[in-house]
């Protein structure tokens, strides 16, 4: 079979890298793919939002299936353009794909099929905004609407900050289109855990959960990120919690957007903070998690290309998917800066070769080749990922790798998988 994927972060290179070790692929492209994943697949300057560009290479090229792992081509429409053209394709229509690009159609989805969630308002307005937020105490949280790169969230702790929230988002657009609704959100205080689910429109099978550490900082401090490390399977998340999580939250999700003509195929995200053993949704996303994959994907032991196949000829309910007992742990490697400013084009010294090593390599995100040497091109550069019989031992071997690896400015948290080991 040959396989395209889409996107050029550390979830591709993942996805790429569990793709290549299947005996179904015969060839895999990936579309623009950096450095690290361009020792796996044939890497096409192809942008992930240029749809009829895609098409055609899909189309010329003969592709079996794609797969999509950001979701801008999926806000855009890209399964529906495939699917009409007769292309398999891996992800969500774009209505479907609204639980992640409008979070007030997610909210109106929860609300509907009564799944646990933050309490919130919608607003466009920023007197009304100001209005309601002063008749609620604090914290309390400031969403945009659309799209942000997970940098549209703010957890506001004074009425201040959660003013100047307000004004960033609908007065001085910081995020654009994406921040002309803002939602505000009750502050829920919890464990924070992922749980991502194939879904086929009807059949759902939940996978591994994972914690993603979003904040910049050591002990969740600073800015909100992509994610900054991740591991799995969640301790908490145990087997009463992963079933709650389904029963109350995925199932209703799935049967709520089937409901309303929108059959949801591919991959379900849902962030959920535990409250009492209650998980309310943050967010829902409609693709693989970005650095939750990194850790996820090395602990499957189906096929990948089995499973991603029987969801898009929808007959999950025949598979039957295993998982390793292991565990996974994947420290982010940034660029000074981020996720404000930082600089890119900074050589990266002591990868270790990754076509040779036959366990998890580094995952590669923001990175790019110039003149011979792997350069960084992003904020988040590298996933330094490992498997291990259990998350202590995996985190020690990723934190041993991280130490081996060498790029001015270079920045990660020395706290992942921290707060459930001692
Ligand atoms: P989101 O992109 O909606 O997941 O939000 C990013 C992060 O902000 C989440 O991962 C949480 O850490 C935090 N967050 C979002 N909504 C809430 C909420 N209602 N209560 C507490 N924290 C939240
Ligand atoms: N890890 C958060 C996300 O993928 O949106």
């Amino acid at each position: 079979m040959k396989i395209l994927v889409i996107g050029s972060g550390g979830r591709e290179h993942a996805l790429v890298w569990k793709l290549a070790q299947s005996p179904r692929v015969t060839k895999l492209y990936c579309a623009p793919g950096n450095a690290g994943i361009s020792q796996q697949a044939t890497c096409v300057p192809i942008a992930v939002d240029d749809l009829t560009g895609l098409q055609k290479f899909a189309e010329d090229e003969r592709i079996d299936l794609t797969v999509v792992g950001p979701e801008a081509p999926l806000a855009l429409g890209i399964a529906d353009l495939f699917r009409r053209n007769k292309l398999k394709v891996f992800g969500p229509t774009k209505n479907a794909a609204r639980i992640e690009s409008s979070k007030a159609f997610a909210k109106d989805l929860m609300i509907r099929q009564q799944i646990p969630t933050a309490e919130s308002r919608t607003f466009e307005s920023v007197s009304a905004a100001i209005q309601y937020l002063d008749s609620r105490p604090v914290p309390i949280v400031v969403k945009a609407d659309g799209l942000a790169q997970g940098k549209g969230v703010v957890v506001a702790h004074t009425h201040e900050e959660a003013k100047e929230a307000v004004l960033n988002m609908l007065e001085r657009h910081a995020f654009g289109e994406a921040g002309q609704r803002v939602i505000i959100e009750e502050c829920i205080q919890g464990e924070e855990i992922t749980l991502m689910a194939f879904a086929d429109g009807k059949t759902v099978i939940p996978m591994l959960a994972a914690q993603d550490h979003k904040r910049v900082g050591d002990g969740d401090t600073g800015p909100n990120t992509g994610g900054m490390g991740a591991y799995a399977p969640a301790p908490l998340a145990i087997p009463a919690l992963r079933y709650a999580i389904m029963r109350e939250v995925l199932y209703p999700a799935i049967e709520g957007l089937a409901r309303v003509g929108s059959p949801f195929f591919g991959v379900i995200y849902a962030g959920v903070m535990v409250k009492d053993g209650v998980p309310y949704v943050l967010e829902f996303n409609a693709r693989f998690g970005d650095p939750e994959t990194q850790v996820v994907l090395p602990l499957l032991k189906t096929d990948l290309v089995d499973v991603l196949e029987a969801v898009v000829e929808h007959r999950l309910e025949q598979l039957d998917i295993e998982w390793s007992e292991e565990a996974a742990v994947c420290v982010v490697m940034s660029s000074g800066g981020y996720p404000g400013k930082y600089p890119t084009g900074v050589p990266i010294a002591g990868l270790p070769d990754s076509i040779s090593s036959d366990s998890v390599p580094v995952f590669h995100a923001g990175t790019a080749w110039k003149d011979d040497q792997i350069v960084t091109s992003g904020g988040r550069v590298l996933g330094v990922t490992a498997v291990s019989s259990n998350l202590a031992q995996a985190r020690s071997k990723a934190y041993d790798t991280v130490q081996t690896i060498n790029f001015d400015g270079q920045y990660y948290r020395n706290d992942i998988a921290s707060r459930v080991l001692p």
